[in-house]
């Protein structure tokens, strides 16, 4: 191989291989977190939990609500570009943009273009109770503990 058809060869792989990479980071703001959150995630025994009360866990980016007939979790994750929600009286809001959505994570105002994941919740055999971010679920169904 010639000496200049090598560095040709070599500069239009280099100028393919950044063109991917900023192609890749440029698509990942569309998809903010999900990896991190594809766990199953063991949160605790019921009981830690206050009744009718959002907890919010941290370490995984959801709430948790209770009621006196089970426990539910929401994502936290912004659905416009991932910044995490804060509680509110009557629901979550967003801190970078201003998105509000109400206490079933539906939009009421944006620029978050859909509503909140609800994760499915179950009790592993130890009695914790377990979300699985991985598996979404409606609103209106939660893991009955009574
Ligand atoms: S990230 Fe929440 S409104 Fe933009």
């Amino acid at each position: 191989m010639k000496r200049r058809h090598f560095i040709k060869k070599s500069a239009s792989t280099f100028v393919v291989v950044a063109g991917a990479l900023v192609a890749v980071s440029y698509l990942r703001q569309f998809f903010p977190r999900l990896a991190g959150e594809k766990r199953r995630v063991a949160i605790g025994a019921p009981r830690q939990f206050p009744v009718d009360t959002y907890t919010y866990i941290d370490e995984h980016n959801f709430y948790v609500y209770r009621d006196h007939e089970g426990i539910k979790a929401v994502s936290a994750v912004c659905t416009h570009l991932g910044c995490i929600l804060e509680k509110s009286t009557d629901g979550f809001e967003c801190p970078c943009h201003g998105s509000c959505y109400n206490n079933n994570g539906e939009v009421l105002s944006g620029p978050a273009p859909r509503n909140l994941p609800w994760y499915q919740v179950s009790r592993a055999a130890d009695g914790k109770i377990v979300v699985d971010p991985g598996k979404i679920v409606g609103a209106e169904d939660k893991f009955l503990t009574s």
